[in-house]
């Protein structure tokens, strides 16, 4: 832990580490405890707490915290923390520990937004995360004094997530670490006039999914959401669209520089030509107003047949049924030609549909052949399956 206002919360991060049976060793910076006292995180943790090198001598702690940890987790960090972890200083005991482990890190920033958004920590992040070290965004809203903006420390739920699946993994780099990847989720909606429009029922689950998971595996992900009531996943850059339109330009201007796009959004296939200005009113004579639609871009089949960024790995979503032209496999081959993606996710929805649900189960389809069947589990679960998919296309990419 760094010194930040933040400090309070970690006292449930560190609950919820040990309730769930990790053995944790906390080891503060002298201004944290300035924040929290040492009897604090004792009485929490179970084990001595100590912020410099000089206690214990004989135990070697400056080295041996590190060797032996299975995954460090810096929370909060503060701006002056990342600054002396990039710069490999070594000044106090979580900073020796830092230079002495081999495991996994995740550092969970905490800080104003200036300070964040400073072009010294832009650097020293992106160092860190070069590195292999996995870097949450902070969240958006209320810091310490009256502002709001990003900068405040992630719930304490998210880093526990996030550091389960870095642990799970175990590896000191983790595999989507340096990558960039643009995730889309939700429905659009097209508006009829200022008050009605047509959509549909997608929840964005699974693309959240597919974003917290990518997160937690290292990378840096943009999740652009149409209409989704969900809370912003930690480490991700949320960028909201409403229409088809919007979803198109977002997406199109995110890929030019991403190695992975993953279309799990539901973009509505036409709009209507015209939006009223005022809200359509009933008419006098009984009659029905007809809607003329126009279609809409195709943004999967777009951004596959017209490729802007060389290696990167596209994946798109199929919900079919069969019918009597084919099996939903069938379709679903013809589909992934049709679009030209890498990998298409199908969900066999004949039996009901998946939307709002928490599970999803799914066959993962490659343009190289493959066929991955992914039983039914949450969508968090299938979110990894598919990213073991484009991790094993981006190494491909490498070694060729
Ligand atoms: N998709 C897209 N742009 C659209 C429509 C769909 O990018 N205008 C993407 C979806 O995000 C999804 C994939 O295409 O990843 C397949 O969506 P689906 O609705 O099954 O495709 P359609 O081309 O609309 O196929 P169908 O004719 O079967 O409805």
């Amino acid at each position: 832990m760094s010194g930040g206002i933040a400090a309070y919360k970690v006292c449930e991060l560190l609950r919820r580490l040990t309730e769930s049976g990790h053995d944790v060793t906390v080891v503060p910076t002298a201004s944290a405890l300035e924040f929290v006292g040492a009897a604090t995180w004792a009485a929490l943790s179970g084990r001595p707490v100590s912020s410099e090198v000089w206690t214990d001598v004989h135990a070697v702690p400056h080295v041996r915290i590190g060797q032996d940890a299975d995954l460090v987790i810096v929370a909060p960090a503060t701006a002056d923390l990342m600054a002396r972890a990039a710069h490999g200083l070594a000044d106090d005991l979580l900073t020796n520990t830092l230079l002495t482990a081999g495991c996994p890190v995740v550092f969970a920033p905490a800080m104003h937004t200036e300070m964040w958004e400073h072009p010294a920590t832009v650097a020293n992040v992106a160092t860190l995360r070069e590195r292999g070290a996995v870097v949450i965004e902070p969240a958006e809203g209320r810091l310490t004094g009256k502002d709001t903006g990003k900068g405040r420390l992630p719930e304490a739920s998210e880093i526990f997530d996030i550091a389960m699946d870095v642990l799970s993994r175990g590896v000191a780099r983790p595999d989507l670490a340096g990558r960039r990847v643009v995730v889309s989720a939700g429905g659009t909606r097209e508006y009829l006039d200022p008050v009605r429009f047509l959509g549909n029922r997608s929840s964005g689950l699974q693309g959240y999914a597919l974003a917290r998971v990518a997160a937690a595996r290292g990378a840096e992900v943009t999740l652009i959401a149409a209409n989704v009531s969900l809370p912003d996943p930690a480490g991700v850059k949320v960028v909201a669209v409403e229409t088809t339109a919007e979803l198109h330009d977002a997406v199109v201007a995110a890929a030019s520089s991403a190695d992975a796009v993953v279309m799990a959004a539901a973009p509505a296939d036409f709009r209507p030509t015209s939006v009223s200005e005022d809200k359509i009113k009933k008419a006098t004579d009984g009659t029905s107003p007809v809607i003329e639609l126009e279609q809409n871009p195709d943004i999967l089949h777009q951004i596959a047949h017209h490729r802007v960024r060389e290696g990167a790995v596209i994946v798109g979503f199929a919900a079919e049924t069969g019918d009597a032209d084919g099996s939903v496999l069938d379709l679903a081959r013809a589909k992934l030609t049709r679009k030209g993606c890498d990998l298409l996710v199908v969900n066999d929805v004949s039996g009901g549909a998946v939307f709002g649900s928490p599970d999803n189960e799914a066959v993962i389809l490659g343009a190289d052949g493959i066929s991955v069947d992914v039983p039914r589990g949450t969508k968090a679960a299938l979110a990894q399956v598919i990213w073991d998919e484009v991790a094993r296309r981006f190494d491909r990419d490498v070694t060729a």
